[in-house]
């Protein structure tokens, strides 16, 4: 934004079309993340500013036309656990997202519920990465200023072994880009997610929320 502004302030100051500029100076086909980066170089004008460097990258293509996903959640061997969770995002990509669905076959108390890196269930729910953790940063809760971005927190069953969870999340996003949670799988757990708060270094990783009791991939609705 600042460079912009800078480079708003200098076309108008010279006269200069900053698109003949732009392309005279500009490099492109830098990947990252599989978007060319774009640096524009404006060289220095003596007397009045110094070298400048516009860096950039292509903006993604969110789709904003899926407001709603939903995972089905399938148990592991014999655990019987399943559920099924619907997302819904009003405003995307930046809106909130809420949260609605229902786990059965769960053990009475807390659970932690986390959205993993991949989606590929090929080896049931173990292949599934990290929770998902695009700024890489450490494990929190979902109401905690520093937490992966896939950190759902805990839900909690009641003697029925069933668990309602209604929540709102700001994080993430169903239209792609670095927040973007369909396609990665929803788990729940074994054990209840101490939020990153336990004095231990896997705290910090999983919340010592052990193994996984159902998966399933979060997939946009038809
Ligand atoms: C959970 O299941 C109960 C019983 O079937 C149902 O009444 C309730 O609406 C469900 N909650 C959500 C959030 O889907
Ligand atoms: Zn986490």
């Amino acid at each position: 934004m600042f460079s912009i502004i800078i480079l708003g302030l200098f076309g108008l100051l010279h006269g200069v079309p900053l698109q003949d500029l732009g392309n005279k100076n500009t490099i492109y086909g830098i990947s990252g993340n599989g978007k060319p980066l774009t640096i524009k170089a404006f060289p220095a004008i003596a007397n009045y500013q110094s070298d400048l460097y516009e860096v950039y990258q292509e903006p993604y293509h969110y789709d904003l036309r899926q407001r709603a996903a939903v995972a089905i959640l399938s148990s592991v061997e014999e655990s019987g656990v399943q559920g099924e969770i619907v997302f819904v995002q009003k405003h995307p990509p930046v809106g909130p997202i809420f949260i609605r669905g229902n786990i059965t076959g769960l053990s009475p108390g807390k659970h932690g519920l986390h959205i993993h890196q991949a989606g590929d269930l090929r080896d049931g729910c173990d292949k599934l990465g990290g929770h998902f953790n695009p700024y890489l940063v450490h494990h929190g809760g979902s109401k905690s200023a520093i937490r992966h971005v896939g950190d759902l927190g805990n839900v909690e069953a009641k003697d029925d072994g069933v668990a309602e969870i209604v929540t709102i999340d700001p994080i993430m996003s169903l239209s792609g880009g670095p927040r973007g949670i369909v396609g990665r799988a929803l788990v729940v757990t074994e054990k209840e997610d101490d939020l990153g708060q336990a004095d231990n270094a896997n705290s910090l990783v999983d919340g010592n929320s052990g193994k996984p009791l159902a998966c399933g991939i979060i997939a946009y609705v038809r």
